[in-house]
């Protein structure tokens, strides 16, 4: 017995608004290789995308989602004829802002990046971290808000913050809380304090990195345990990641594995064996970790 289809699945926002619960990362994907894995992942049936400005990717990401939303991507007049109507609404864009610093920029780093993707607006508008120290994050953390009542962007979130700067936040004057705190999570890194704490706030949790950037996928325990589960490493760590709820952000530029990664509906991991997965934790940040940033 297994769980829905996490290409289908979606999950609730405390604001209202709902997100896939997996989506395709796009970090260190550039140019025409951001632009055909997004429109791969798209007709394999991903309908959301992680960008961010320091990706340097935003054009090439909404340009895909804009050739695919136009129908340009089918050569083959039968497909094109037998799909049903494609909205924006379908798809989920989240991207990030590259620095906090005060208002106004952050205000014109909003619209540079609506522009950027060509998609009209934005799904999800992320602090990228918390560097910058407590007033930048709260000016910029203003800006998402009005970006929000524009219509420029649906829907505001942090990354990387921290138990104390999601504090900090929560206690300031905010309009509106963050949806999502996307953090890197995966059995390597558990990040329990930070989960505990998001969870009993409403914030939902985007797990990036969840297959530990390729850097355990022969350790023996998720070897041991794919063969148990007749799967591979990958989907063992995404179903694990979806399992605890969280939504997951796997990136490849390989349709092969975009159909791989999210064929995961078929297996449960047991409760014994999501304790296993659990005991792996030894803080592992495989690219950076500024949630203890001041
Ligand atoms: N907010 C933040 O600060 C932050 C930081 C890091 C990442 N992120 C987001 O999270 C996304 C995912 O994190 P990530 O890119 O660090 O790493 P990841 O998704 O954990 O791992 C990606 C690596 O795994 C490989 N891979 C993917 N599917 C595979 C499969 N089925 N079998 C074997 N190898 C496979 C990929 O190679 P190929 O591409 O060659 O397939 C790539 O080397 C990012 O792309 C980004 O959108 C956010």
């Amino acid at each position: 017995m297994g769980i829905p289809d996490p290409l289908t699945q979606r999950m609730k926002l405390s604001n209202g608004e709902t997100i896939p619960s997996i989506h395709l990362g796009t970090y260190l994907t550039r140019d025409r290789e951001t632009y055909q894995a997004v429109l791969d992942a798209l007709e394999v049936g991903y309908r959301a995308f992680d960008s961010a400005q320091l990706y340097e990717n935003e054009r090439e990401v909404g340009a895909a989602i804009n050739s695919w939303l136009r129908r340009e991507s089918f050569t083959d007049d039968s497909l094109r004829n037998g799909c049903s109507e494609r909205k924006r609404s379908d798809i989920h864009y989240t991207t990030k802002l590259a620095e906090n610093s005060d208002y106004d920029k952050t205000m014109q780093s909003i619209r540079d990046s609506v522009q950027a993707c060509g998609l009209g607006y934005i799904d999800l508008f992320l602090l990228h971290s918390p560097y910058g120290g407590p007033s930048a994050r709260g000016e910029s953390w203003r800006a998402v808000e009005d970006a929000m009542l524009e219509g420029l962007v649906k829907s505001g979130g942090v990354s990387n913050f921290g138990v104390r700067h999601l504090k900090e936040l929560l206690q300031s004057k905010i309009r509106f809380k963050p949806s999502v705190n996307q953090i890197e999570i995966h059995p390597f890194n558990t990040r329990s304090e930070i989960v505990n704490f998001c969870r009993d706030q409403g914030i939902q949790i985007q797990a990036y990195s969840p297959l530990v950037h390729g850097l355990r996928m022969n350790h023996s325990t998720i070897i041991s345990l794919s063969n148990t589960y007749s799967c591979t490493p990958s989907q063992l760590l995404i179903r694990w990641s979806v399992q605890h709820g969280y939504i997951a952000l796997p990136k490849t530029t390989k349709k092969n594995r975009m159909i791989e990664n999210v064929d995961i509906s078929g297996f449960k991991i047991s409760d014994e064996d999501m304790a296993v997965l659990d005991a792996l934790d030894e803080g592992l940040a495989t690219d950076w970790d500024p949630t203890d940033a001041p």
